[in-house]
């Protein structure tokens, strides 16, 4: 590295937050400044603050004692998308426009050398747009939803199933009480990742997931065969993303400023309505919401943030941009961006998390 070009790099977290995104911060900044004596310029608020020029330079002491923070220290937003940027016209209009001009002037203003880019898909796309600008990326998978391409694990992933498992332990003994059926539902985008690894450790008996679209019946008929032979309560562990097989997503809000306008959840809700109408059983709705966001990273999420903003650093040292950092198996590599966009990892109807949940009698609703 002593002959090295890089001098400074920044670091940008990108979209909604997650556990393990401070654990992400330090391992880079602290690796970066100990062992290839860089200065790390953290920028603010995710992209909105890079199209503002908002950022500042780290030190040891603010990236020290954040290992098991959630959050970022950095704070983000998934409204600063530089290429789908919502600007307020004169008239109070919101107008979308391409401010990633503005991204390469501030990059080059603050004389980055480098950029650590954390976030999800959404990040990633923009990152490999600002590669082809001719900036210097290194990306670093994050979401709770599990739902990058490329890597088979995201960091805060673990840390979602994990507040979700114990959210369904608690909701299995308060159900069993009062023998009711217990409808809870949970993140994840067009992904059912978080449904499926919760209801699986949680013992949930239906598990709807957006890969495989449900049959009400399957749904009434399940909770009913439970209430009268089995044990007199149900567990519903539900996406926000889960649809019936003749119906649509149920999308709570549209927000033009985000890349992705479609704001999800309502599904717990209406899962919930139909049940009760249609078994008389009496059905109570926890909707999980940004709790499973919140809050500490798991031991395991802690390890992989620092193992992937380590390799972060190695990568920016080695010259090797536009790849990502991915966990394969259990090795931490490295994937050129691209590979983690071109499309989305969705659960494989197939997969071994599914096939041992019908084997011991988890519901999909789809039979
Ligand atoms: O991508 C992470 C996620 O938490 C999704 O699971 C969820 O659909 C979305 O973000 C919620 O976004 P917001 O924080 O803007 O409500």
């Amino acid at each position: 590295m002593a002959q090295s070009k890089i001098k400074r790099i920044g670091i940008v977290t990108g979209g909604g937050d997650c556990p393990g995104l401070n654990a992400v911060i330090r391992a880079v900044a602290k690796s970066a400044m100990g062992e290839y004596g860089l200065t790390v310029i953290g920028i603010e608020d995710g992209f909105e603050g890079f199209v503002e020029g908002r950022m500042h330079e780290l030190d040891n002491k603010e990236v020290s004692g954040i290992l098991s923070l959630g959050g970022t220290i950095l704070g983000t937003s998934n409204k600063g998308d530089p290429f789908h940027y919502p600007e307020e016209g004169l008239n109070g209009k919101i107008e979308i426009v391409d401010e990633s001009a503005r991204v390469v002037r501030n990059y080059r203003r603050w004389a980055l050398d480098a950029l650590v880019a954390i976030g999800g898909d959404g990040t990633m796309h923009i990152s490999n747009k600002l590669a082809e600008m001719g900036l210097n990326i290194v990306g670093v998978p994050k979401t709770i939803d599990n739902d990058l391409a490329a890597t088979d694990l995201t960091f805060g992933y673990d840390s979602a199933l994990f507040v979700a498992t114990e959210a369904i332990d608690r909701l299995h003994t308060t159900a069993s009480s009062h023998h009711r059926v217990m409808v809870i539902e949970v993140m994840g985008r067009y992904a059912g990742w978080i449904a499926l690894g919760a209801g699986l450790a949680g013992g949930a008996d239906i598990i709807l997931i957006p890969e495989i679209p449900f049959k009400w019946d399957s749904i009434y008929k399940k909770v009913k065969e439970r209430s009268l032979h089995g044990k007199r309560f149900s567990i519903v562990c539900v996406a926000e993303g889960a649809k019936p097989k003749d119906g649509d997503m149920v999308v709570k809000e549209m927000d033009e400023k985000r890349t992705d306008a479609r704001r999800l959840g309502g599904i717990g809700e209406m899962i919930g309505d139909c049940i009760t109408q249609e078994t008389r059983l009496e059905t109570r709705v926890t909707v999980l919401g940004h709790l499973v966001r919140g809050g500490s990273p798991t031991p395991f999420d802690r390890n992989l943030s620092t193992k992937f903003g380590c390799h972060a650093c190695e990568l920016i040292a080695q010259g090797k941009f536009g790849y990502m950092v991915a966990l394969r198996g259990n090795r931490i590599e490295d994937v050129p961006i691209k590979d983690a966009i071109t499309k989305q990892k969705l659960v494989p109807p197939f997969c071994q998390e599914i096939l041992a949940a019908r084997a011991v009698g988890t519901s999909f609703g789809d039979e």
